[in-house]
């Protein structure tokens, strides 16, 4: 569901699966960027349960339901100017062919992007049917807007052929961690998800968008039966 937080330890066997996998990313005394949703909720249970077993590392939360997970579970925290990130786990809500992204289903896409973008590498977790030939396959670009730029960037989003959906929380407006809005544009496959994002990312009042492009390093794929580690420039 959109803008859903997740952070209780449930999964299906493939996401169990890609999160225990992801450990083995992680080394003792690095600091570790902490995503949100499903994916890496289940990663961050499978870390907390290391952390207790004596692995020393600290966490770079991408958003405050993450923040607290981590903080239930025992995992120091640090803010992303606090050192170093060494490695950022995270979900995806599409991923391409050439590992580019669209994220932001869960509503965290701006922290998401700070603390991936700091980071030394960036690995992925999804499931199969998050894999698409095109980005925007699946219809939907979230894009975080300041409140007082709503109108004006819904605007200028339309001239772009983005259809711009205010995201909502039940009655209200969905408000992001941040305190910002976010449209979910309805959107077609992408030809050149670098030239939309630098379009969108022009509109005074976007915050960020959720094409992660040139990103990620690492994308661990959760099958039925199986995980596949698919790396970028790899074919
Ligand atoms: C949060 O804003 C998102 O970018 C999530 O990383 C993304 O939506 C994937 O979430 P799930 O693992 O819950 O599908």
């Amino acid at each position: 569901m959109l803008g859903e937080k997740t952070t209780e330890p449930r999964g299906e066997a493939p996401t169990l699966a890609i999160a225990q996998r992801a450990l083995e990313f992680v080394y003792d005394d690095q600091v570790v960027g902490l995503g949100s949703g499903r994916a890496a909720t289940a990663f961050i249970h499978a870390l907390g349960q290391r952390v207790e077993e004596g692995l020393r590392i600290r966490g770079v939360p991408t958003s405050e339901a993450t923040a607290d997970l981590a903080k239930r579970l025992g995992i120091p925290l640090i803010g992303p100017g606090g050192a170093p990130v060494d490695l950022t786990v995270d979900g995806a809500d599409e991923v391409d062919p050439n590992l580019d992204l669209i994220k932001g289903y869960g509503g965290a896409l701006v922290r998401e992007k700070i603390v991936a973008s700091a980071s030394a590498e960036f690995v992925v977790l999804v499931g199969s049917e998050k894999l698409v030939p095109v980005l925007g396959s699946r219809g939907i670009l979230p894009v975080e807007v300041v409140p007082f730029a709503l109108d004006l960037s819904r605007r200028k989003l339309l001239d772009l052929d983005c259809r711009p959906e205010l995201r909502r929380d039940g009655s209200e407006a969905y408000v992001t961690d941040n305190g910002n809005y976010i449209f979910d544009c309805r959107i077609s496959p992408i030809e050149a998800p670098a030239e939309l994002d630098r379009a969108i990312l022009s509109i005074p009042g976007v915050i960020g968008t959720g094409l992660f492009w040139g990103m990620a390093d690492v994308v661990l794929v959760g099958h039925e039966d199986s995980v596949e580690i698919r790396k970028r420039g790899s074919p």
